[in-house]
Parts: C-alpha cells; sequence; structure tokens
C-alpha cells in the first residue's frame, strides 16, 4: 500500500484553483509557507480511547503520497502556461508568483477538449480538432500516456478544476457503459467534454474526482467503468465558502430543534469562474449543487413543524472588482420556543481558491492512498470536501460537516485495522470495568 515514485495529478481546467494548488505545493515543499487548511498536511486523528492519549497525525497514520513527489500536468483551452494563468487569476501575491514562477512555467498546458455547448462564456484558444469524442478520449489517453511515462510515474489521479458546465440531467446515453461508449463514437451532443475526460482517465488507470458541480462521473456508466477498472472516484462540486459555513450552521438549528422560514443567501465574486457561472445554463448546474443540503440536512417530512415550508434562494452576481475575493451574506430567519422569530446574518469575506486549494490537495493525496489500498467506486467518506456529496443509489447524500468528518476519520482507522471511534464512551464511567483497569494498571481500552 506504499506510495511508489511520483504521483502525477491531472487538472482538466488550468485556473484560479489549479494553479494557486500548485504554486502552494511548491512553497511548502520549499518550506516557504505553511498548508493551512489541509488535513492531510496538518490534521490529528484520536486512536483507541481518550485515556490513552494516542493521536498521530494523519500522516504519520496512513501512508500518503509524499508533496516532495507530486507532478503536475493539465488541460485548458487558452494555452500558455500554467504561470500566465496564476497571473491572471490573481489570487497570489507578487512575491508567491514571482517565488514559483519556474515552476509553474514548467508545468505542461495541454490543449483541451472543449465545446462551446457547454461552457457558453469563454472562447477557446487552443483545443483539439477531433472527428468524435471517442476519438477525443483517445488523443486524452494518449496525453496521459505521454506524460506518465515523462514522469516514471506509476501513479496518478485526476481532478476536473474546469469551468462548471451548463445544467445537463442524465439520461439514457449515460447509463450504462456500453450506451456511454456508443454514445461516443456517435457524437453524442449529451456526452460533456468533463465526462470524455473523466472516461479517460478511467480507462487509462487513473482515479477520478470533480471539483465542479457537473454530473462528469456521477452518472452510471461511470461508476460501472471505476467498478470494472477497480478504481476510486469522487465527486462533486469543491466545499469551500458559503456551503461550508451552511452545513455547519443547518445541523446546528436542527440539533437545537429550532425553525427555519427561511434562508436567502448571496454572493459577489469577481474572477474567471464567476463570469461563466454569469451565464444562466451554468449558474443553473451550481444553484441545484447549493441547494440541495437544506433539504437533507433538515429533513422536513421528521420534523414538518420546524422545516416543512421555509423558502431558500441562492444568487451568485459577477462583479469584477473583487476578483477572486468572493464576498457571501447569509440572512437566516429561525424561530424558537413558542415560534417566536429571530435572525442570523453571516458575512463571509473568503478568497475562494485559498480554500479550494487545500480541499484539492486533500483529495488528490486521498484519492490516490484509496487507490493503493484496492478501494473501488463512489468513495463517501470524502464526502467532507464536496458539496454535493456522490453516494449509492440508494442512499441521500449525508451534508453535515462533522458527520462527514467522522465517517472520514472512521474511514482511515479502518484502513489501517484500528477501532472505530463511536462516541458512547460510557465505558469510562462504568465502575466495575474501571475497577478492573485500575487493578492491571491498564489504561481504559
Ligand atoms: N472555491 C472555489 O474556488 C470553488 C468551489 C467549488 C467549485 N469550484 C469549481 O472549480 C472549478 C474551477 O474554478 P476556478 O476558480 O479555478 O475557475 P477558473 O475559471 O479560474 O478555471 C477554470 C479553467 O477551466 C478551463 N476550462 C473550461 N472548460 C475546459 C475544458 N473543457 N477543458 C479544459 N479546460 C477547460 C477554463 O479555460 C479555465 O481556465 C469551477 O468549475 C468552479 O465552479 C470552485
Amino acid at each position: 500500500m506504499n506510495p511508489e515514485g511520483p504521483l502525477t495529478v491531472f487538472t482538466p481546467g488550468i485556473g484560479a484553483v489549479s494553479t494557486t494548488l500548485m504554486a502552494g505545493v511548491e512553497l511548502v515543499r520549499a518550506g516557504k509557507r505553511q498548508p493551512i487548511g489541509s488535513l492531510t498536511q496538518m490534521g490529528a486523528i484520536r486512536l483507541g480511547k481518550r485515556t490513552e492519549n494516542r493521536s498521530p497525525l494523519i500522516s504519520d497514520l496512513v501512508p500518503l503520497a509524499p508533496l516532495a513527489g507530486l507532478r503536475f500536468a493539465g488541460w485548458d483551452i487558452f494555452g500558455g502556461t500554467a504561470y500566465d494563468a496564476a497571473k491572471k487569476a490573481g489570487v497570489l501575491n507578487r512575491d508567491d508568483l514571482e517565488m514559483t514562477r519556474p515552476f509553474l512555467q514548467s508545468i505542461e498546458v495541454m490543449p483541451a477538449v472543449f465545446e462551446q455547448n457547454y461552457v457558453k462564456r469563454l472562447r477557446p484558444k487552443v483545443v483539439k480538432k477531433t472527428k468524435s469524442k471517442m476519438e477525443a478520449a483517445e488523443e486524452l489517453r494518449e496525453d496521459i500516456r505521454r506524460t506518465m511515462r515523462k514522469n516514471s510515474s506509476r501513479q496518478g489521479v485526476m481532478v476536473w478544476c474546469g469551468s462548471t458546465e451548463v445544467f445537463t440531467e442524465e439520461s439514457e446515453v449515460h447509463s450504462s457503459l456500453r450506451n456511454f461508449e456508443k454514445g461516443l463514437a456517435k457524437n453524442d451532443p449529451r456526452i460533456a467534454p468533463s465526462m470524455i475526460y473523466a472516461y479517460a482517465a478511467l480507462k487509462e488507470g487513473i482515479p477520478f474526482a470533480n471539483g465542479a458541480p457537473n454530473l462528469t462521473v456521477d452518472i452510471p456508466a461511470m461508476t460501472e467503468l471505476a467498478k470494472k477498472q477497480k478504481l476510486p472516484i469522487a465527486g462533486k462540486d469543491f466545499k469551500t465558502g458559503q456551503t461550508l459555513l451552511k452545513t455547519v450552521l443547518a445541523p446546528m438549528l436542527k440539533a437545537r430543534m429550532l425553525g427555519l422560514d427561511g434562508w436567502f443567501s448571496t454572493n459577489i465574486l469577481g474572477n474567471q469562474d464567476g463570469e461563466v457561472l454569469d451565464e444562466s445554463g451554468s449558474f443553473k448546474t451550481k444553484e441545484v449543487s447549493k441547494l440541495s443540503v437544506l433539504e437533507h440536512i433538515l429533513q422536513p417530512h421528521l420534523y414538518p413543524d420546524l422545516y416543512s415550508d421555509f423558502y431558500h434562494k441562492v444568487r451568485i452576481n459577477y462583479y469584477p472588482p473583487r476578483g477572486d475575493d468572493k464576498e457571501s451574506w447569509d440572512n437566516i430567519d429561525i424561530f424558537g420556543w413558542l415560534g417566536y422569530p429571530m435572525q442570523i446574518k453571516v458575512n463571509f469575506l473568503c478568497k475562494d481558491s485559498i480554500l479550494a486549494a487545500p480541499v484539492l490537495l486533500d483529495l488528490i493525496l486521498f484519492l490516490d492512498l484509496a487507490h493503493r489500498a484496492g478501494l473501488s467506486g463512489i468513495q463517501e467518506w470524502l464526502s467532507f470536501y464536496f458539496k454535493s456529496p456522490m453516494c449509492a443509489p440508494e442512499l441521500y447524500p449525508e451534508h453535515d460537516l462533522f458527520i462527514q468528518l467522522t465517517k472520514l476519520k472512521n474511514h482511515l482507522r479502518y484502513l489501517v485495522g484500528e477501532e472505530l471511534i463511536t462516541h458512547l464512551g460510557i465505558e469510562y464511567y462504568e465502575e466495575e470495568v474501571k475497577g478492573r483497569q485500575t487493578r492491571r494498571g491498564s489504561s481504559l481500552k
């Protein structure tokens, strides 16, 4: 299960999030900055009973690929280098950008598989010219093989960091691998570019995760392929800002049986992602992803008096002066004892890609770990990182951030054969158990 040699990270989309990650990894491995926000780099995990005082770093518990071994490559429609993309994104300050310039300039940006219908706001400069979607997949596969050879890499991971594609619903062509492959050959318009990347990755033995809300791997054809190839997949839509807060606050309301009348969420955002989301088709994809969380967390069918009738609205407004500095406002109308109304106001002044980069890093390392540990198909334990977590068709997704974290940590314990933690804790108070333990002179198990 130990990592062997370099890990090649493929990102379709060399934009704000991916270049902020790439530059950040280079600065961290040079010892110039700290990997703040990354659970794999900074997080600890409790093992055994609280009396045992065993809390190693996650990176000491499971064999994660070292940052020193990460290699990056990707595709984009604008050509140029990752340095050009990082400069345009305007996330990093001049010092950080200049310190990482040679590294970013060395990262290969390959011509993209792109379809204008799926991202209407961007005009491509460098795209593959192929006759069919199957041919496009073949070219991506060749890019992957060549890059892996160049890096002498046996392990790879791909994460979609491309723009949010227009809203599409699952249909027949997505329903099985057979139908999907027929669709690729026949240029079926319902197959989005992001799906072609996912197909190419899985065919080449590379796990895939989706950082955007488009369907991509969240279709039966891809779960079938992932299972067949024994590869882990995960998605979708990085959970980073407003939704991160929502999945902490909503469980609090439910935990205390406080009611909800309405939740109005609005954002201003001025980066390229904001520009893409200003178009109605791409916004619809994001809106569906952002709206789904409250319904699942609050469970109106279980608590009709508290949650059967709340109004939930999400808006994203493109506002260029702010660049990557997204600002979100939430107005939450709640009610308490005897139905008396109250309000909560949240104003988060965040940096979109600064929040997303560590999420991307953790996903890369955990997906690679899952691959080496022989896990395949949907990795629900990675829900922690997503706004619309993928899960088995018969399940509803788990959105509560702290349940997601508990699930993730228990999964790591399970992978290394450590006892799972239930938080029951009754044994600490049972006199008989205590007495026995004192006589033996050992700590509680
Ligand atoms: N906090 C966050 O930043 C955050 C949170 C959740 C989701 N996301 C999603 O992550 C994705 C990346 O965000 P970003 O801020 O880096 O956006 P960005 O616009 O800076 O970068 C996306 C890049 O993808 C490229 N692209 C579009 N279609 C492509 C294709 N078919 N092949 C290859 N490249 C393609 C674009 O040219 C662009 O350079 C977006 O979909 C965004 O919605 C971001």
